[in-house]
């Protein structure tokens, strides 16, 4: 799936990226938000993570790997990043990726900007 989110839903910044029913649990799938890539991932049956589609380490999609738990695999040298903090589990990315907010309303994915592991 790749989706591109061009419009605001509310007043609290949160642009709606795709269905609920358009990510399959286990995998990740690349949206793009206003230019920025996100790799929205579906951990369960209504748990979806968003986290910045770029890997620390080098400039490659994230979206493209693994997920493991609560974990996106970096396909290229295989660091781990938690999708709940950003932080990288394992050599070589030693910085963390951006976390953004994730609601879900009815089968809608919204998704909001602003990097939750970021003051
Ligand atoms: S490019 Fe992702 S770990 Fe090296």
């Amino acid at each position: 799936m790749s989706a591109e989110a061009t419009e605001l839903v509310d007043d609290a910044d949160f642009v709606r990226v795709c269905a609920l029913d358009d990510l399959t649990v286990g995998t990740a799938a690349a949206a793009d938000i206003f230019g920025t890539r996100v790799a929205v991932v579906r951990t369960g049956e209504r748990e979806v993570h968003a986290v910045n589609d770029t890997c620390s380490h080098a400039n490659v999609s994230l979206s493209e790997g693994e997920v493991d738990g609560c974990t996106l695999e970096c396909w290229l040298h295989g660091s781990r990043f938690s999708l709940v903090t950003g932080e990288p589990t394992g050599l070589p990315a030693t910085q963390p990726i951006a976390v953004y907010d994730v609601r879900l309303e009815g089968d809608d994915v919204l998704i909001r900007l602003t990097p939750e592991n970021e003051s």
